[in-house]
Order: structure tokens, then C-alpha cells, then sequence
């Protein structure tokens, strides 16, 4: 989604810029803009790629002070004029923003009543206006800016640069912005992502923060006027560089990185001795553990089908009710909140804004809420207060795919721990400790023979619909399946948990129609072949993923085995065929596989 960096300092901004630009790529956008202070505020945008912006900007442009925006469209079409930044009348101020301005409309017809014309149809754009307006009633760069913010509601991380002044001024409100420290010279980003190579001091905004940036320093201050002092933060450094080494594309490095993310989720988390897992970062005592009344797990997209999985697990180990919810229904569905239940808020990004939404209902119910994060200092992780990170490393590609690996990692560890602390034997820990240990070397061992993936490619790419069908632990990994499939190819893809097929999807079901049947050694295996053979009898294509040398293969057309494991952990196996069928076949029609079409990587508005 929409993304921001800025450059003060002692060298030309503009390489920083085009490379901020590039590195905030995969968050998925469909528009581009910059804007240099060069003597005058000059501002380049359009719509399309980094490199469409970077053809029209001319080569020796000077200027050590610009701000640079990705857009992903909200408020008004894919256009030049809807791109960031929006200016002033006289072109004097420019400013690039992320996030909702909820009265923008009313905002917007006041400025057209005092003759102000608007340019774009976004709802950003308005800010640009008002402050202008402060500064020519003779108001100073920042109190312009505090007193625009004051009159706007709704979410922002904005970045604003002045012909007449050399500095940045930024503002958060809902939608994250980090700033580089720098010496001599500083950033200011929407992620950390693109400043890992320049520095690894940062400063991350609160709502309500304001910051004046110069090359010399940062000031922060909150919107009530009260100047703060903000802390410094040192970025992880084993967070490393994402970049795309031998790989064609950030999907398939992702996939087969799985093995090493794993490890780094589980090392120094399982107790195998002791059957058990610890997750120090929860800070659960084991007497809440036996007393809570029941565990509610929220997430979008990928992370929501990691939270179906982990609360199958949860509700089997521990013997508890749990459930999963969409982040966006379940906030908005007026929750009854117990403060003695166990809350998770699963994310990649940290930053998805329904899932965050629902953390605060949460709260503000009196609930608590623990993290189950990828990306470090987030505003989820932080908004929490305490959690687990999922340590999957940079995920870049659009569709997620090691953080569900870890997702799911991470709540098996949980879901041991919390069984251990109620009915789940020592022994029983014991085993499951013991297979979750192994299951990294199995990922491996999958994706260094990923059988016929390139025969299914062929089922299924010119198919008008592709239905999967898991039961239990493995109708979540359906859906995984079925969205990753449907999200990089754009093939219409169904998920049912198997039994249910037959009350509708069926009627889909003609010659050679592919379904993928997600059946691994579990005790539902034989309800499942029941399933595949209405399907069979309906004359569809099977596509089996199930467990090496289990004779259910002989139910498939095309059969695709994977490493034996305990049932408990199968989807962080039986997904990675998926990911690969959904790779392969978005390659052979040509898609653009890390960014696909009207996606972002992180959701940050509701
Ligand atoms: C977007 C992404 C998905 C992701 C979902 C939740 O829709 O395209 O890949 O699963 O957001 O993101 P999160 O960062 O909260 O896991």
C-alpha cells in the first residue's frame, strides 16, 4: 500500500529517493511522485512503475531535500493528477500522504467555497491547501501544519517540504513513518525496509507525534503543541537486506527460504525435555493459562488463515474453546470482550489497519491482546505491548508466504505450551516437541523434490474455476491454497472444507474440472476419500497432496507427496506445494508475480 520516504541532507537526494521508491515497491501501488527542493519546489509524478517516474525526471536534477510517495488508490481513479505529492496554489509547499482523511469532503467544499481549486480528486489533497492557507495568515511551518492536523480526522503519516524553508516537516496519525538518523543528514520512511541500508538509528513516531527534520537534526513534538523527546532505536541487524540474489522473483526466495525461517521461529522456544514450548514474550503464567475461559485469534488474508490453523491446534492441545476471526468483521461486530480470555493479533506486516482496529476494540474493552508478528517495532507489536515475533525475515512478495510457515510455527509452539499447562500429558509434549524440531529439515527435503508441480500447472491454468478441499487442520490450508492461487494468477479459486463440498461446489464439477485435495495421514483421511470420489464420479481432474507412500495416491490423477510428519504440523508442509502451483502457474500466464494487480502487501487502510 501507499508508501513514503524523504531525504534532508548533505548529498543529492534524488538517488535516495528513486532507491526509497524501489525498496517500497512491493508494499503494491499503482502511481508514483517526487518532489525536490531545488531553488523551487519541482514535482515529477504518474502513474505506473518506479521506473515510468525515474524515465521523466530529468537526469541532473539537483536538491538535498524531497519527499517521494507510492500511491495505491483510495479516494479517486488511477491518475497523474490523484498521485502524490499535491502542492500548494503557487507551488511553494508539496506533500505526500498516507492513510484516510475522513472529512475531506467537507474540508474540500469549504477551500472550493474561498476559491481554492483543487487539483486531484484525492482526499489528501486538502492538507496541502490549508496549511498554504496558515502560512500566507503568516503562521510558521510547523504550527501550519499542527493547526491543518488539528482540523483533520481520519488517519495520516504525512511528509511536507517548503520552497522558502530547509526542512522536512512529518506527522503520524494511524499510518506508521520511521525516521533515519543520519550524520549530517537524515530519512524518514513509511517502513524500515528502506532504511536498512543507510542507517540503523531510527526514530519511530507515535500518533499525534509531529517531527521538523533537518540535515542536523530531528524535533518532535505532539499535536497539543508540547515539544518531546523521542526515543532513539537501534534497527535489528539480523533483519539483513531482501535482495533477490539467485532468484527470478521475491515469491519463489521466499518459499525457499521457509526451511532457515522456521528455524530461526522455533530455536530456543521448545523445551524438549520438559514436552514444552516457551514463548517468554507472551508472559503467560501457567496459572492464567489454566484458568482462561477461551483463546480468540484475529487476522487478514494469509495471517487469518495461520490463525484458522493455530486455533485448530490450540482448541486440540489444550482442550479450550478458540476461535479465529476476520479482523475487519470482528471489530466492527460489537464484541463481547472477557478480560480474562487469551487475545492474538496475527500479522506479517504489523501495520494491516483492520487487524489493528480490532486490537483497540479489544483494549478498550478492558481485553488484552498479544502479538504474533513478523516485522519488528510494528505498530500491531507495539500497539500489543507484548507478543512473540515470528522471525520469518524480510517477506516482500505480495502474496505472503514463509510468515504463514511461521505464523503457524509459532502457534504450534503455543498451543503445546498452553496444552502442557492444562490436560497435555509430558510424554505427548515430549513427541510433538520432538516432530515440530524436525519439520524445518522436512521443509527441505519437500523443496528440494517438489514432484510433479509443472503437471499441475498444466490442470489447472486455462481452468475457468480451481476448488480445494481440506478437512480439519487442513481446510485452512485449502483456503491458503486457494487464495494464493486466485491472488497471483487471477483464476477464480474456491476453498471448502471437504464434507461441505457436496451441499454446492459440486455443481461446478464437470469433465476434468481440477480440485486439489489437501489429505494428510490424519484420522479424517478416509472421510476425505470419500469426497474425492464424488468428484471423481463427477468426472473432475485430482489433484492430491497427502503424505509420502500413503496408498491414498492411487484415489489422484496427479499426486504430490510430502514429507511424513505429526498430522498437528502437516500444513506447514502440505502448503508448500500450494505456494509452488500458484508460483508456477501465475509465471506460465505471464503475471507479475511479486506485485499482482490492485494488491498491497500491507493493508493500511480499513
Ligand atoms: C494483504 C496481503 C496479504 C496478507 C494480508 C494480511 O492482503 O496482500 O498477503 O496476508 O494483507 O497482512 P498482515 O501483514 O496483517 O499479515
Amino acid at each position: 500500500m501507499c508508501g513514503i520516504i524523504g531525504y534532508i541532507g548533505n548529498q543529492q537526494a534524488t538517488p535516495f529517493l528513486l532507491e526509497g521508491l524501489r525498496r517500497l515497491e512491493y508494499r503494491g501501488y499503482d502511481s508514483s511522485g517526487f518532489a525536490i527542493r531545488n531553488g523551487e519546489v519541482s514535482v515529477f509524478k504518474r502513474i505506473g512503475k518506479v521506473s515510468d517516474l525515474e524515465a521523466m525526471i530529468p537526469k541532473r536534477i539537483e536538491g538535498m531535500c524531497g519527499i517521494a510517495h507510492t500511491r495505491w488508490a483510495t479516494h479517486g481513479g488511477v491518475t497523474d493528477a490523484n498521485a502524490h505529492p499535491h502542492c500548494s496554489s503557487d507551488g511553494k509547499i508539496a506533500l505526500v500522504h498516507n492513510g484516510i482523511i475522513e472529512n475531506a469532503r467537507s474540508l474540500r467544499n469549504r477551500l472550493e467555497k474561498e476559491g481554492v481549486k483543487l487539483l486531484s480528486e484525492t482526499d489528501s489533497e486538502v492538507l496541502v491547501h490549508l496549511i498554504h492557507r496558515e502560512v500566507k495568515n503568516g503562521a510558521k511551518p510547523l504550527t501550519a501544519v499542527r493547526r491543518t492536523l488539528k482540523r483533520a480526522r481520519g488517519t495520516w503519516g504525512v511528509c511536507i517540504i517548503f520552497e522558502e524553508h530547509d526542512m522536512i516537516i512529518c506527522a503520524r496519525n494511524g499510518s506508521p513513518l520511521v525516521i533515519g538518523l543520519g550524520d549530517g543528514e537524515n530519512w524518514i520512511a513509511s517502513d524500515t525496509l528502506p532504511l536498512q541500508t543507510l542507517t540503523q538509528q531510527v526514530i519511530r513516531l507515535d500518533d499525534g507525534d509531529l517531527a521538523v527534520v533537518t540535515s542536523e537534526g530531528v524535533q518532535t513534538s505532539r499535536l497539543d503543541g508540547r515539544f518531546t523527546d523521542s526515543e532513539v532505536t537501534t534497527l535489528d541487524d539480523d533483519w539483513g537486506e531482501a535482495e533477490l540474489g539467485e532468484f527470478p522473483h521475491f515469491m519463489l526466495k521466499e518459499i525457499y527460504e521457509q526451511p532457515e525461517a522456521l528455524r530461526q521461529c522455533l530455536t530456543g522456544r521448545l523445551a524438549l525435555s520438559d514436552g514444552n514450548a516457551r514463548l517468554g514474550g507472551f508472559d503467560f503464567s501457567s496459572k492464567k493459562l489454566q484458568k482462561i475461559p477461551h483463546v480468540r485469534l484475529l487476522g487478514c488474508g494469509t495471517a487469518l488463515h495461520a490463525a484458522q490453523v493455530g486455533r485448530l491446534l490450540i482448541e486440540e492441545l489444550a482442550r479450550v474453546p478458540a476461535l479465529a476471526h476476520v479482523s475487519s468483521e470482528f471489530r466492527h461486530n460489537n464484541p463481547v470482550i472477557e478480560t480474562d480470555a487469551i487475545h492474538f493479533a496475527v500479522s506479517q506486516s504489523g501495520e494491516t489497519a483492520d487487524t489493528l482496529a480490532a486490537v483497540k476494540e479489544i483494549q478498550l474493552k478492558g481485553g488484552e491482546v498479544r502479538g504474533v508478528i513478523n516485522v519488528v517495532g510494528s505498530t500491531i507489536a507495539r500497539q500489543c505491548g507484548k507478543g512473540c515475533y515470528i522471525h520469518s525475515g524480510p517477506e516482500q512478495s505480495v502474496a505472503s508466504t514463509k510468515a504463514f510457515s511461521n505464523m503457524v510455527a509459532a502457534l504450534s509452539m503455543f498451543a503445546i505450551q498452553i496444552g502442557r499447562a492444562r490436560t497435555l500429558s509430558r510424554e505427548k509434549g515430549k513427541r510433538l516437541t520432538k516432530s515440530l524440531q524436525k519439520v524445518p529439515q522436512l521443509v527441505d527435503d519437500y523443496l528440494s523434490n517438489p514432484g510433479p508441480i509443472h503437471e499441475v500447472v498444466s490442470a489447472v491454468k486455462d481452468a475457468k474455476s480451481v476448488l480445494f478441499l481440506g478437512r480439519g487442520i487442513s481446510a485452512p490450508v485449502a483456503r491458503e491454497g486457494a487464495l494464493k492461487l486466485m491472488e497471483i494468477a487471477y483464476i477464480p479459486c474456491l476453498a471448502y472444507p471437504a464434507g461441505e463440498m457436496k451441499h454446492g461446489p459440486i455443481a461446478l464439477l464437470e469433465e476434468d474440472s481440477p480440485v486439489i485435495v489437501i489429505a494428510p495421514n490424519d484420522s479424517l483421511k478416509d472421510k476425505t476419500v470419500s469426497s474425492i470420489q464424488e468428484c471423481r464420479a463427477r468426472g473432475a481432474k485430482i489433484i492430491l497432496i497427502h503424505e509420502e507412500g500413503d496408498p491414498i495416491a492411487e484415489e489422484s490423477d496427479i499426486s504430490i507427496p510430502v514429507p511424513s510428519t505429526d498430522p498437528m504440523f502437516s500444513p506447514m508442509l502440505t502448503v508448500l506445494p500450494l505456494q509452488l502451483i500458484a508460483y508456477y502457474t501465475a509465471l506460465v500466464l505471464d503475471k507479475d508475480v511479486d506485485r499482482p494487480r490492485n494488491l498491497a502487501k500491507s493493508v493500511t487502510v480499513e
